[in-house]
């Protein structure tokens, strides 16, 4: 390996884009490349590489960001102009219903994670409430949310971003923890769900509030919310999804996911069908008898790459 620093050397080799071996010249292509590349004294060269990518994508950083919004507008004005020229297109969008059954469940989102999360998450996590208030007001169903610990970036990000969700409806936003919320009285009427358990929902109760974990953290904190719930002496559950469905990784969902189940499950009566409505059929696994099994956790709603996967 040449070590002397050179700022001219040239890029490494891009990986290919396109599936297929690489042909003979293109080998020796890279080969030549390869062993013109110059890499700095002091570093590896995967370092070196690392470096070169962060370089790169703090040169075209703003470029992309533009190019996206502009991609997002006229997606945006596409959409105004479909709805107000195709008839068929309207009706077949998802409608909110006139009046919704009740069914006396309460849902908590437990947003004292903040510090936990990175700021990409914390975006995550704002786009997942929105996306379970959509949920919520689409419900044939009432399921009213609170979201509780709202006083850090996540409640910045609302005010700055989302200001208009001051106007929703059936859904609270509060400052209050859930230690705050929590008595000896009342703790009876609580369900921590969280992944981290062997204790199963088997139905929505009425009169019960669950509560989910309002976090993105991609597993980092594995038993975090169950540690929280038995600290303040909650009952936990997990959702029954081995019984119905086969998920290829621990079966921890997004915020999002938790909650629109509980819609469909209030929908169907049927936790498989609620499952299969919600979880997208990403990773389908055929069994044996090639019939289609489902899936592994999945693309929150307008927040790619999301999902909650292993480490
Ligand atoms: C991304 S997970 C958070 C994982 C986090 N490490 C934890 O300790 O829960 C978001 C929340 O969704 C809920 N959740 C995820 N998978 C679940 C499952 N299989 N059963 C019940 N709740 C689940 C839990 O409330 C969890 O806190």
């Amino acid at each position: 390996m040449q070590t002397h620093s050179d700022p001219h050397s040239p890029e490494p080799t891009k990986a290919p884009s396109i599936a297929g071996p690489p042909s003979h010249t293109e080998i020796e292509r890279r080969r030549e490349q390869r062993q013109r590349e110059v890499v700095p004294e002091g570093l590896s060269r995967r370092q070196w590489k690392k470096q070169l990518k962060q370089q790169q994508w703090e040169e075209t950083k703003d470029e992309y960001r533009a190019s996206m919004r502009e991609k997002k507008k006229l997606q945006r004005a596409r959409k105004r102009e479909r709805m107000q020229s195709d008839q068929e297109y309207r009706d077949q969008l998802p409608k909110i219903p006139k009046t919704q059954t009740p069914t006396h469940v309460k849902v908590i989102i437990d947003c004292e994670f903040d510090d936990l999360m990175t700021l990409k998450e914390v975006i995550s996590m704002s786009n997942q409430i929105r996306s379970s208030y959509s949920t919520m007001r689409h419900c044939q169903y009432n399921i009213p949310i609170q979201v509780v610990s709202f006083n850090k970036r996540l409640k910045e990000r609302y005010d700055t971003v989302l200001s208009d969700h001051k106007a929703w409806k059936g859904i609270d936003f509060t400052s209050e923890s859930l230690a705050e919320m929590i008595t000896s009285e009342n703790k009876d009427q609580f369900v921590y769900l969280t992944a981290d358990t062997e204790e199963e929902v088997h139905e929505l109760v009425p009169s019960q509030t669950y509560i989910i974990g309002g976090i993105v953290d991609k597993n980092r904190h594995k038993n975090l919310c169950v540690e929280k719930a038995r600290s303040l002496g909650l009952k936990v559950a997990r959702l029954p999804i081995g019984k119905y469905i086969k998920i290829n990784s621990r079966e921890v969902l997004v915020t999002s996911h938790v909650y629109e189940i509980c819609c469909r499950w209030f929908e169907t009566r049927d936790w498989g069908a609620a499952f299969n409505k919600v979880l997208p059929p990403r990773k389908i696994v055929k069994n044996t008898e090639g019939e289609d099994r489902d899936v592994e956790q999945g693309k929150v709603p307008e927040e790619e790459g999301n999902s909650e996967k292993d480490p």
